[in-house]
């Protein structure tokens, strides 16, 4: 539905009576009538590293879920607030790793005598604890277009890999991407005792992936992928590497929302894709490319229902609130969480 015009109204007169006060992001599975007033929009990665582009600006408005706010706050300098304009915009993912099943799981893998040799990956999608929690063991951050680089940089610190918190990347990127065989890995269920593995297993496997995953592209099957090739002979099926092993084992392409971006732009005239990724992205890209079939891989999956408790009602009010002076709903990660998890971010941006 079309954006009310009086708050499109207003969020313009908000955002100019600011002006360069305010740095607005926006990541691509926002709401069209949100990404209409950011500043900058991008996939998980590159909104990390452009949060701290703007140091003059006070107030930086994330217009993403929880855990990218905290990244940003964690990124920026001390003197700027970030701010989530919806609170409950939180990530079912991240909320799958706790700091107290992550700490157990570390117990569990030092009592199989691992814990030495095994170094921690985390996906961007997590909480700042779980960030700081890998910046204490010296492990690093990845998103979903560095999680190659970030986990051969891992395997030359150490000879094992605890990725978390989603199974699905952990596992599409070593399988797919660096020949280990699914027998290398194994799943730490942080709901069984012990993690649901032996101390056997652990110390066999090459990579110990946390048994988490994501609401949306966890739905994806290989049935709606054999669907929509049934139904557009010459389809292209572009998937993220968020969806299951064997989503993105019958996909012609995978790639995170940049990728997917760059590739759909890339695309001849004529050509027909099927999208595993957020609605509003893929419908985005239909409108962004109407001499191109560009359609949903699955008509029964929906929206991020987090991503998308950022809507223009709530960037309104949080765009006034600043104008009038007021701070509303600042993310703010604490010192020592921000010093741990700051490290392991560091190292991700340092990737080669
Ligand atoms: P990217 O932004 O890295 O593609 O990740 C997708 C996602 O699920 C963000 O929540
Ligand atoms: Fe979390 Fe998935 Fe939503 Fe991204 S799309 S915020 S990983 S639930």
């Amino acid at each position: 539905a079309p954006s009310d015009p009086g708050l499109v109204e207003r969020a313009r007169a908000a955002k100019a009576k600011l002006g360069e006060r305010v740095f607005v992001l926006g990541h691509h599975y926002q709401r069209d009538e949100v990404i209409e007033f950011a500043d900058v929009t991008g996939d998980s990665f590159k909104l990390a590293r452009d949060a701290a582009a703007r140091p003059e600006a006070e107030y930086i408005v994330f217009c993403g879920v929880h855990f990218m706010a905290e990244s940003a706050d964690i990124l920026t300098s001390e003197r700027q607030q970030v701010i989530l304009p919806d609170l409950a915009a939180g990530c079912s993912m991240a909320d799958m790793a706790t700091a107290e099943q992550v700490a157990e799981c570390w117990d569990v893998l030092a009592e199989a005598g691992v814990a030495d040799i095994t170094v921690p990956v985390s996906y961007m999608n997590s909480s700042a604890d779980i960030k700081a929690f890998t910046g204490r063991h010296g492990g690093t951050i990845c998103t979903s277009s560095n999680a190659r680089r970030a986990l051969e940089w891992a395997f030359e610190q150490g000879q094992k890999v605890l990725f978390l918190p989603d199974q699905h990347l952990g596992r599409n990127t070593a399988v797919r991407e660096m020949g280990f065989s699914l027998d290398d890995c194994v799943v730490y269920n942080p709901h069984k005792p012990g993690g649901g593995v032996t101390a056997e297993e652990l110390r066999a496997a090459k990579m110990i992936l946390w048994r988490g995953h994501c609401s949306v592209h966890g739905r994806f099957s290989l049935d709606s992928v054999e669907e929509v090739r049934a139904r557009i002979p010459g389809v292209n099926v572009l998937v993220h590497p968020e969806c299951k092993h064997e989503v993105v084992g019958a996909a012609d392409y995978v790639g995170s929302t940049e990728y997917i971006i760059k590739a759909l732009d890339a695309a001849p005239a004529g050509s027909a894709w099927a999208l595993g990724t957020e609605l509003n992205l893929v419908r985005r890209l239909a409108k962004a490319h109407p001499d191109k079939q560009v359609v949903f891989l699955d008509r029964t999956v929906c929206f991020c229902s987090t991503m998308n408790r950022i809507d223009l009602p709530h960037l309104v009010w949080a765009l006034e609130s600043l104008a009038d002076g007021k701070v509303v709903n600042r993310i703010q990660v604490d010192a020592e969480t921000e010093h741990f998890a700051k490290l392991a971010l560091e190292r991700m941006l340092a990737l080669p």
